[in-house]
């Protein structure tokens, strides 16, 4: 028997009919762009995450891209982020033509390490945006308190962490505006690209809603230069069908790996994930640690079972950010993770021989 990283199709399985039917009625109706879906879902994801606004977007990448030119973050402007995250983080600040300014992490959590955050502040600073990275929430409270005094808005990077708890508030309803990935293998996953920005700030809200459609208030007056972030109608209509399903599922992940965790208890080599006391996390990935984590990656290929590197090259090493002037040894916690980290298979649908398995495979290959 062999283990996927992830295998989509038994989760599609359980829902097929619902989806099924929820897609004929956007085809039979063709309103394919915006109508009923997309605003039903833009409630459904607000009312779920604790927010009075919610925006839909082409992608998890779009959504982070619409926010930063909503709030006219540009040319000129520094953003904080972290080092240790999928590259979208930064490459929207990129794009939208602002300065990323990495912190390092906190080696427990992968989250940005709020402690190091004041020295970067400068005057270039316009905002700070954490990523809730794994499932699990960065360390808010610190964050939202240096952002205040600064008078910073706080953008969360909440891709892989929709349902997550930070002091039992939602990951995206605690900054300016949280931003979500509904790319397939999310916690809740579309049939393609898709996202959301959920918010509390009316103003906010309004401007993500021209910006998503080129500044136009479909009246071919084009207040703001924006793009087409448009969350598609079909998409919507795939996520509505199955965000009933989400907190289920997400339990399932917890049990999932709760089970691994017991079994790695014991085992010295390796680290387990560390879920901070203030956090709900919701396991978009179950990442673990060890030290010669290559031949652990080795054995696993060889023995059939899946796995994934998040991530192997730390973003102040990228090639395309080497103009940004960073060097090896800049974020020693970044770059001690990014050779140790090894995420194991946590679907929700995992049979128990599946993870009996991973185990196996994976105590057998640390013991050596
Ligand atoms: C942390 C993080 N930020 C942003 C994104 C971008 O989302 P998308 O792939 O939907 O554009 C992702 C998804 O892959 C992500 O994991």
């Amino acid at each position: 028997m062999d283990v996927p990283f992830l295998d989509l199709k038994p989760q599609y399985a359980s829902v097929k009919q619902q989806v099924l039917s929820a897609v004929n009625q956007v085809l039979d109706s063709q309103v394919c762009i915006g109508g009923p879906k997309v605003e039903q879902l833009e409630k459904a994801i607000a009312d779920y995450c604790g927010c009075k606004y919610a925006v839909g977007a082409s992608s998890g990448t779009d959504a982070i891209l619409n926010t930063l030119m909503s709030l006219k973050i540009g040319s000129g402007d520094e953003v904080i982020t972290t080092p240790f995250t999928f590259f979208a983080s930064a490459g929207c600040i990129v794009r939208a033509g602002a300065r990323p300014v990495f912190v390092d992490i906190d080696p427990a959590t992968y989250n940005i390490d709020p402690a190091k955050i004041p020295k970067t502040l400068s005057k270039k600073t316009k905002a700070i945006l954490p990523v809730h990275l794994f499932g699990q929430m960065a360390h808010m409270e610190p964050i939202l308190a240096l952002a205040q005094e600064a008078k910073l808005a706080v953008i969360e990077d909440a891709a892989q962490s929709i349902g997550a708890t930070y002091k039992g508030q939602r990951a995206g309803s605690m900054g300016s505006c949280g931003c979500f990935s509904f790319y397939p293998t999310k916690n809740l996953g579309a049939a393609g690209d898709a996202g959301m920005i959920v918010t509390n700030d009316e103003q906010l809200a309004h401007t993500l809603r021209l910006m998503r459609n080129h500044g136009d208030e479909s009246t071919y007056e084009h207040r703001l230069v924006g793009g087409n972030f448009r969350l598609d109608a079909l998409q919507a209509a795939v996520l509505l069908a199955k965000l009933g399903h989400l907190d289920k599922w997400s339990s399932q992940r917890q049990k999932n790996a709760a089970y691994y965790d017991g079994a790695f208890a014991a085992c010295e080599q390796i680290t387990r994930p560390i879920v901070a006391k203030e956090n709900v996390c919701v396991y978009n990935h179950y990442v673990i640690r060890v030290p010669r984590r290559d031949e652990l990656a080795k054995y696993l290929r060889q023995n059939g079972v899946g796995y994934m590197i998040y991530y192997p090259v730390a973003l102040h090493m990228q090639e395309c950010f080497r103009q940004l002037g960073y060097k090896q040894g800049d974020f020693p916690q970044a770059e001690t993770a990014a050779k140790e980290v090894l995420a194991l298979p946590i679907y929700p649908e995992l049979t128990a021989e599946q993870k009996d398995l991973v185990i196996e495979r994976v105590l057998e290959a640390v013991a050596g």
